[in-house]
């Protein structure tokens, strides 16, 4: 056999890569120019061609010109790094077909695997196939099943399997199409996506602890308050009312994003950096968290206001939202990991839409000093040691500290030390482009496993049924003032890194 030719880090088989959903949003604003630059950084030209597919009509030429659209000019990056490596138009031309499914039928399907063997065959791809199915929910069950009954499943080479978000509904839907994904592929064929992972400060997360010896000694409820993990957002929901208001934040966000943020910070060290092993400690973390009751929980939904400067609808005004709607649009929960290392320590998490900015961020606070040495001290501007991972914008960390200010009455001070990724890497890969290229090479580290979707649902579907009601928030605050009866128990406080030099804001 030839050796695999190394790719970047990384050696990539050639295949061709079928998506599924190739007219829609996903493929045309994040997975078209995330291709292209893989392509373009890892010179990785000749390893995969890709074959749209949807129902509508269209010819190659049609899923070319598309394609162009998508990736001509748009990317910051492009003009960062310097030339393009490959043309957009050139690229296009040499990769790209397009092959629709019309109805769906036996007959599209048949036809399908007609066309895939014959570009596989007339380009030496070796049957290595990924199918990505950037799909309506309501499409994914049909088209698997269809994969299988066409045997497109089976081929000489290997085949994967992408799976996008939203991943079931609850609990039951979940194991169901789990079930029904086992039917056709192997666990170690699926990757499901969770976007958030392909971040690359949200990877860092566990380097960060793990390759600082500093950090990890003092990760745990000897030393650490609170953890805070914020997802705020300042736009509404634009024109997805259809499926938002069947979602709402804590399907949306909360069952996804926000766990796997607390997966990551609070999971204990993998006994490799192997995919598995991580994925088992992510999945214990699950199993560890206290049930959430509803008094654990508030929710809300956004009221006309201002965002911007400029003034915004609210929720049930969002065209598309069903009236008297009681989607939430926010979710504050207060959750407890009931494990030797965190046992009495609150997590806080809080997203939600048409809020004050646009962050992600942890803010870990960690315990005051046990003995009051400084209370003579003016401790007006006092915060105490906050780290903050800032994991969207400005990508970086914060630690803050005290230090006595010089002046004539004696006054603590909080500073920080600070480290921004753009300043030290520049600007960072988009998600899609570390998933993606994770896919091509066979890493499913960043990819959430069967058994993690389903712990992941099994915590949330009891406060889905609940049936909270969401208290309303105006658009541009920060969420509900009930939220902070989540916080004030135990003294604390919601805090987030505000852009500027400043102390940490609320
Ligand atoms: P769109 O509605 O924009 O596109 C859906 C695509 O699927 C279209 O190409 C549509 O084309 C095709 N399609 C619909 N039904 C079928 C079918 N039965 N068989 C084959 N193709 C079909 O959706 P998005 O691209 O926004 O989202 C796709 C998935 O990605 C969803 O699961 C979404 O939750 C997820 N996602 C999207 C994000 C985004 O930024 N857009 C972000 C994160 C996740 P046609 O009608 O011609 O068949
Ligand atoms: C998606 C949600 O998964 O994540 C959206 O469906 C949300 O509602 C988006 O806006 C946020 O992603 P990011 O990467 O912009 O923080």
């Amino acid at each position: 056999m030839e050796p695999l030719p190394v790719v970047g880090a990384r050696a990539v088989d050639r295949h061709l890569l079928v998506v599924f959903g190739a007219t829609g949003d996903l493929y045309r604003q994040k997975l078209a120019p995330a291709l292209y630059h893989l392509v373009w950084q890892y010179q990785m030209s000749d390893r995969f061609l890709i074959l749209g597919v949807a129902r509508s009509q269209m010819d190659d030429e049609g899923f070319k010109s598309l394609t162009r659209a998508s990736v001509e000019g748009i990317s910051p990056r492009q003009t960062q790094l310097g030339e393009p490596y490959a043309d957009p138009a050139e690229w296009c031309d040499q990769v790209l077909y397009y092959q629709s499914i019309a109805d769906g039928g036996p007959e599209a399907f048949d036809a399908l695997r007609r066309r895939i063997e014959r570009i596989e065959a007339a380009h030496g791809l070796g049957g290595n196939r990924i199918f990505y199915l950037a799909l309506p929910p309501s499409a994914l069950g049909p088209t698997v099943e269809a994969l299988g009954a066409s045997g497109l499943t089976h081929s000489a080479g290997w085949t994967r399997l992408v799976v996008e978000k939203p991943f079931g509904v609850d609990l039951e839907s979940a194991v169901g199409l789990n079930a029904m994904l086992h039917g056709c592929f192997d666990e170690p064929q699926i990757y499901r996506i969770d976007h958030y992972l392909g971040k690359a400060t949200v990877q860092n997360l566990l380097v960060f602890r793990l390759a600082n010896p500093l950090f990890e000694s003092v990760w745990n409820r000897d030393r650490i308050d609170n953890v805070q993990i914020t997802v705020a957002e300042s736009v509404g929901i634009g024109s997805r009312a259809g499926y938002y208001d069947r979602s709402g934040a804590l399907r949306d966000m909360v069952q996804n994003h926000l766990t796997q943020l607390l997966s990551l910070v609070g999971m204990e060290p993998p006994v490799s950096f192997d995919a598995e092993a991580i994925r088992d400690e992510k999945v214990k973390v699950l199993q560890s968290i206290r049930p959430i009751s509803p008094d654990d929980v508030v929710l809300g939904q956004y009221a006309p206001g201002r965002v911007n400067g400029r003034r915004v609808a609210g929720y049930l005004d969002e065209k598309g939202v069903s009236s008297g709607s009681n989607t939430p649009t926010y979710a504050a929960l207060r959750v407890f990991i009931d494990s030797w290392r965190w046992q009495g320590v609150p997590f806080y998490l809080r997203t939600g839409k048409r809020l004050g900015g646009r962050l992600t961020q942890i803010a870990v606070t960690f315990r005051e000093p046990p003995v009051a040495l400084f209370k003579s001290f003016e401790r007006s501007r006092h915060q105490g040691n906050v780290l903050y991972f800032k994991l969207q914008p400005h990508e970086g960390f914060d630690l803050f500290f005290d230090v006595q200010k010089p002046s004539g009455t004696p006054q603590l001070d909080t500073k920080s030390l600070a480290f921004a990724y753009e300043e030290a890497f520049g600007i960072l890969p988009d998600a899609y482009e570390t998933l993606l290229y994770d896919v091509m090479t066979g890493d499913r580290t960043l990819f959430v496993r069967s058994d993690e979707a389903e712990e992941a649902w099994r915590l949330y579907t009891p406060v889905l049924e609940a049936g909270i009601n969401p208290y309303p928030y105006q658009a541009g605050s920060w969420g509900p003032q009930e939220a902070e009866r989540l916080l004030s128990p135990r003294g604390h406080e919601w805090t987030v890194r505000l852009p500027g030099n400043g102390n940490p804001g609320v």
